[in-house]
């Protein structure tokens, strides 16, 4: 039978490629362009030596940016604070473009290189039994005969590599792990589980040290409508640049983050599956945008629709996309909740980007009518009463003088 196999070019999956051709399958290899900086004519040319059936190479950045990054946008999505999700927003497109190319060449199983211990695993396989129910799955780091022949990690791989005549790059493996896409890289595994390493200063890809960064300040403009990043201003040699299409204003704020080094973060993270994880994570653009979203909520959306948006959605889409489950009916249901909220996040943020920091410059939303400067002003009166003010703290006292007086009586203070 066919087998339709993630393969990213590298070590480990190449392997799998030649394991699964010497279980006896037909191996159709299948690889996504999400942004990610790499030489797909060569990791094309490596599978079809080691044996891929045919190589299906996919451009998916348009439906990532656009149907994944942007809603996490929507709703400020995160994982524990300070995680935006990049790894795990691109699962899922991934995954639906990789049982596009299996229903295509007719697999009856699809496979990826993901280890036991991940979340990937998870979220490609969640993702893959939601779309083509009944899919056979092949996990071959689950595998008690692939785990027995390849007890000795790294060493097993290359072992079997040099056995079985695949071209091993010479390059020397990093002692870390990453995944990339147009959201940001991840850094995790090997040096980096000691959580008290710190990272050394060349692990960084995506973005410029910020003591090394420029020593002015970058300005650039970010316009959204209904809470979707919609245009970006910004000046690039001299030349006054706006992009308006979604992969274009991912990748100029990419740009802008990564020549003043915005975005980095170093965690400890809680894998879905009860381990605790470290990783480092450079996310530029997505943090640039991510913070002036953030700040036009701030003008343009009504107190109680944020309140309850914080509470019941942001967290919850943030453990849904972390989790593995973007294909679901709790994410639907979630998805409506974002556009209603969004419906008056329209407008202009000026922003700055300056050695590793982002920052706002000012904000304007002409449509909303919910920030009124007269009514605002310390200065000027206008229509507000302000002995309504009095009644009103009267009001909201009648517990709290309450309280107090039974704090006294039982002695606390
Ligand atoms: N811990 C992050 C996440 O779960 C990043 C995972 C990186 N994946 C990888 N295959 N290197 O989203
Ligand atoms: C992996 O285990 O394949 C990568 C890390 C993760 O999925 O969390």
């Amino acid at each position: 039978g066919r087998v339709c196999l993630a393969y990213s070019g590298g070590l480990d999956t190449s392997c799998i490629l030649k394991w699964l051709i010497n279980q006896g399958y037909e191996v159709i290899c299948f690889l996504a362009d999400c942004g990610q900086e790499e030489d797909f004519k060569a990791a094309e040319q490596k599978a079809m030596k080691v044996g891929a059936k045919k190589v299906y190479i996919e451009d998916i950045k348009k439906e990532f940016v656009e149907e994944f990054c942007w809603p996490a946008i929507q709703c400020n999505a995160n994982y524990e604070t300070l995680y935006l999700l990049g790894t795990s927003l691109a699962r899922p497109p991934i995954a639906r473009a990789q049982i596009r190319v299996a229903q295509k060449e007719g697999c009856f199983a699809v496979s990826h290189g993901c280890t036991g211990k991940g979340n990937d695993q998870v979220r490609f396989e969640l993702a893959f039994q939601a779309l083509q129910p009944g899919i056979k799955i092949i996990a071959p780091w689950r595998d008690s005969a692939f785990l027995k022949k390849f007890a000795g990690g790294r060493n097993s791989l290359l072992e079997y590599a040099s056995q079985q005549g695949i071209p091993v790059t010479s390059t020397k493996s990093k002692p870390w792990s990453m995944d990339e896409n147009l959201a940001h890289c991840s850094y995790e595994a090997g040096i980096l589980e000691d959580p008290n390493t710190t990272p050394p200063a060349d692990m960084w890809k995506l973005t410029a040290d910020p003591k090394e960064a420029p020593d002015e300040e970058e300005l650039f403009t970010v316009e959204f409508t209904k809470g979707i990043p919609s245009k970006l201003q910004y000046t690039e040699n001299g030349q006054s640049k706006t992009v308006t299409d979604a992969v274009g204003i991912l990748t100029a704020a990419n740009t802008i983050g990564r020549r003043n080094g915005v975005g980095r973060i170093d965690i400890v993270e809680n894998r879905f599956i009860g381990i605790k994880s470290r990783g480092c994570y450079e996310t530029p653009g997505l943090t640039c945008l991510h913070l002036a979203h953030l700040d036009l909520e701030g003008l343009c959306m009504d107190r109680e629709v944020r309140a309850l948006r914080d509470q019941y959605i942001t967290i919850a889409y943030g453990k849904v996309l972390y989790n593995g489950h973007y294909f679901s009916p709790q994410r639907e249901f979630l998805h409506a909740g974002i556009v209603a909220s969004q419906r008056s996040v329209t407008g202009t943020v000026r922003c700055g980007a300056y050695k590793g920091h982002f920052r706002i410059l000012g904000r304007e939303a002409p449509g909303s009518k919910l920030y009124d400067m007269e009514e605002s002003s310390m200065d000027d009166i206008g229509d507000f009463d302000p002995a309504a003010a009095g009644g009103f703290i009267d009001v909201e006292a009648i517990r709290l003088r309450k309280y107090g007086v039974m704090k006294k009586e039982a002695g606390e203070d």
